[in-house]
């Protein structure tokens, strides 16, 4: 059976390309998914592709997708309070990987703390769009 993993990227991540381009790059998250999608054909993995603000529409999300291949998640500022997004990732069986296109570890304090990776798999942080690319071969592997 084809492999299905899905990403979800989290608050003002729809800004890519034009918020903090000096940390987060000039590329949009329309050209970030593109590659995404392509680099998912390439690996014949099934991928779907959602951008949330909400806490608890990424916590449906999760929900959702309780028993597939793998799940990739830019919890962005949820990452580093949002324990009912750690608990989501704790009640589902699918392994969950944690991106960053910054280096979180290298930034202000408080971004260095990651209440969500406690419940991922791992995380990946701090290669820009490369993250989200390493997070899939991960899963596949
Ligand atoms: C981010 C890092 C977070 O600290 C921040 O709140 C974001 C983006 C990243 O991808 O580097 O929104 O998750």
């Amino acid at each position: 059976m084809k492999k299905k993993i899905i990403v979800i990227h989290g608050p003002n991540l729809n800004l890519l390309g034009t918020r903090e381009t000096e940390i987060y790059g000039n590329n949009s998250l329309t050209e970030l998914n593109a590659m995404l999608l392509s680099d998912a054909i390439a690996k014949e993995i099934e991928l779907e592709i959602f951008q949330c603000n909400s806490e608890g529409e990424i916590i449906d999300l999760l929900h959702k997708h309780s028993d597939i291949t793998g799940i990739i998640i830019n919890p962005a500022a949820y990452t580093h309070y949002s324990i009912a997004i750690m608990d989501a990732i704790k009640s589902i069986k699918t392994p969950v990987v944690e991106v960053h296109l910054s280096n979180i570890h290298n930034r202000e304090d408080f971004r260095s703390n990651s209440v969500t990776a406690r419940a991922c798999l791992g995380q990946i942080t701090g290669f820009g769009s490369f993250s989200y690319i390493l997070a899939l071969d991960v899963l596949v592997k």
